[in-house]
Order: structure tokens, then sequence, then C-alpha cells
């Protein structure tokens, strides 16, 4: 199947010169939940506004169900819905006027039931005769959401969603986007809350300095590189690993007090059971033992600051 969005060899370069993307190429499949994790300025905002056809590449192409978004750019836009990182709202509107006039901005026709049933999915309904200035931030960000929706769009992008928005309101957001899948609606979303992107997305693409690092299915990259570590706590210090257990690629804790053993959760054998017998024969006296599992968050970090180090 030809995927839903298509961004290739994607440039921008801002007109005071600086270039905040380098050459981006990400394909996303109808129905599919992408997370674009990033560092502050990595270039999510920018990706998405040109995406949009809010910012003009400098080169390269982006389509949507095979539309060019600047040569079609009406036909590729009535695609998308955007839920922009800033709150952009009329203050003194109505909630329901904001969401009607979105969905005539695309040139569709009032249709009071499609807006009543956005509003009630976003439990806006009841504050439908409110104006934007009498609600609370999180119900902003609702209406922003209810506006994107407004048109009936295939692809979603969600610029950071949740920032400043509580516990629940984050999981009935998370509720949304799974309904919305379920709609067959492709959703893009930024995120600075790995747990958010752990907890929905399909796939993972990570951005930094305006490049792609990796795009990878959540599962796929948890397994890869989730992997965990055996920590024994020794009762008496070392001053190096026992030539005895040098098969086992043991580090050596600061302290001398512990050793780490790293191994893969998936494999048949993990080792474990060895390595205790093969300390305990080692004369090692055993403290206490524990175990690490590293998150897509270290996994993030890890690939962040390896970028960092190489430039
Ligand atoms: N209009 C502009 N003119 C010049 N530079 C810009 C402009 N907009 C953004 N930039 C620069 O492009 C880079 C990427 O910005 P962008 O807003 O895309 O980052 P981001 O990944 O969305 O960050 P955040 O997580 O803070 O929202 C930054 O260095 C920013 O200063
Ligand atoms: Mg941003």
């Amino acid at each position: 199947m030809a995927p839903i969005l298509s961004i290739k060899n994607v440039r921008k370069a801002y007109d005071d010169g600086f270039e905040a993307l380098k050459g981006v190429s990400l394909d996303i499949e109808e129905g599919e939940i992408l997370a674009l994790l990033g560092p502050n300025g990595a270039g999510k905002t920018t990706l998405i506004s040109t995406v949009c056809g809010i910012t003009m590449p400098t080169a390269g192409t982006v389509t949507v169900a095979g539309h060019d978004i600047v040569r079609q750019y009406r036909a590729a836009r009535s695609l998308i819905g955007l839920v922009p990182q800033e709150i952009a709202l009329e203050p003194f509107e109505k909630v329901i006027n904001t969401v009607r006039f979105s969905r005539g901005l695309f040139g569709k026709g009032r249709k009071d039931s499609a807006v009543e049933d956005i509003l009630r999915r976003l439990s806006l309904w009841d504050k439908r005769n409110n104006q934007i200035r009498e609600l609370s931030g999180g119900m902003k960000r609702r209406v922003l959401i209810a506006k994107a929706l407004a048109h009936d769009p295939r692809v979603l992008f969600l610029d950071e969603p949740t920032a400043g928005v509580d516990v629940e309101l984050r999981k009935d957001m998370w509720d949304i986007v799974g309904q919305l899948r379920a709609d067959g609606v492709t959703t893009i979303l930024t995120t600075h809350y790995i747990e958010e992107a752990e907890a929905i997305a399909d796939r993972i693409a990570v951005i930094n300095d305006g490049e792609i690092l990796l795009v990878e299915d959540k599962d796929k990259l948890m397994t890869r590189m989730g992997q965990k570590q055996l920590i024994v706590q020794l009762t008496d210090p070392l001053s190096k690993v026992p030539a005895a257990l040098a098969d086992y690629a043991l580090v050596l804790g600061k302290d001398g007090q512990s050793l780490v053993y790293t191994y893969d959760t998936k494999s048949e054998r993990t080792g474990i059971t060895r390595l205790l017998q093969d300390v305990a024969k080692a004369g090692l006296h055993l403290r206490d033992v524990e175990t690490q599992q590293s998150s897509l968050e270290d996994i993030f970090v890890s690939l962040v600051h390896k970028g960092e180090d190489a430039a």
C-alpha cells in the first residue's frame, strides 16, 4: 500500500540562513501512530509546518495521499488536521462556532451532527456555548483538537498535545488518538514525554539537529535496545574482575563492590544461572542482586548524546 504521507529529502533553511531540516525522509502508513521525539530546537515544529504547507521547504517533496503539498496545496491540506504547539484561539468566540468555522475553512458544508460528535468526544459539549476565554488551559487544548478534526482529516498532526496538561487529560488524549486510529486516521505527534510515545505510538522517530536519527517500530526498538542488567553487589570490594569470570564481559562498579552483567531478555538463555554459580565458585560473596531494564528514555538520551559526541 502506498504511504499516506511521504516526505522525501526535505530541507528547510529559514530566511536567516539557519538550516532547521537537513534532508528528512519519512514514509507513514495509513492508520499508524508515529511519535516524533527530539530535544528543543531539533526541528519537530519546522517539520510539521513544512508538511502542512505552512512553511515552504527549501528542497524536497511532501505528498499526502499522492497530492503534493506545494503544487496541490488545497487537496493535500484538506486531508490534514493540525494541532499547533502554540494555543491561538479567538478569546470571545464561542466554542461551537470556532469548530464550525474551522470546518467551513476547508470548504466542508455545515454539518451540526459532525460538530456535535467531535465536541462530545472531546468532552466539550457542555461548554459549547462558552466563550474560549472562559475555558481552562486544558479545555483550550481540547478545542484545538476539535478544530483540527472539524473537517474530517485523514492525517492528524499533534505538536506537543499534552504539554502542560494534567494526567487525566493526557490519558483522555491518548484514548482520543486510539479511537481516531480505529477510524483509520493517521497520527503524527511530537512529545517530550517519553512515556507518551511508549504508551501510544506504533513507530518512533527521533530527530536531532534537523536530522532523523532513527525510525523504528516501537516494540522492535524496545526489544532491540532494551537490554537488561543484573547488578551483583559484593560484600568485599574487588580491584578488578576475576579472570575466572572473564567470559561474561562484566563491568566492575566504581566502588569495586558491584559487578554489572548485561544480557538480552529475549534470548533463550540469559546466562544468569551460570554466572551466579561461577561468581560463587570464584569465592565471591553476594550482598544483594538487582536488575535494571533500559527504558525508551535511556535509548532516546543515548541516541541524542551519541549525535552530540560525533558533532
Ligand atoms: N522562523 C524562524 N526563523 C529562523 N529560525 C527558526 C524559525 N523557526 C524556527 N527556527 C529555528 O529552527 C530550529 C528548529 O526549531 P523548531 O521549532 O522546529 O524546534 P522543535 O523541535 O519544535 O523544538 P521544541 O521542542 O522547542 O518545540 C531552532 O533552532 C529554531 O530556532
Ligand atoms: Mg516545537
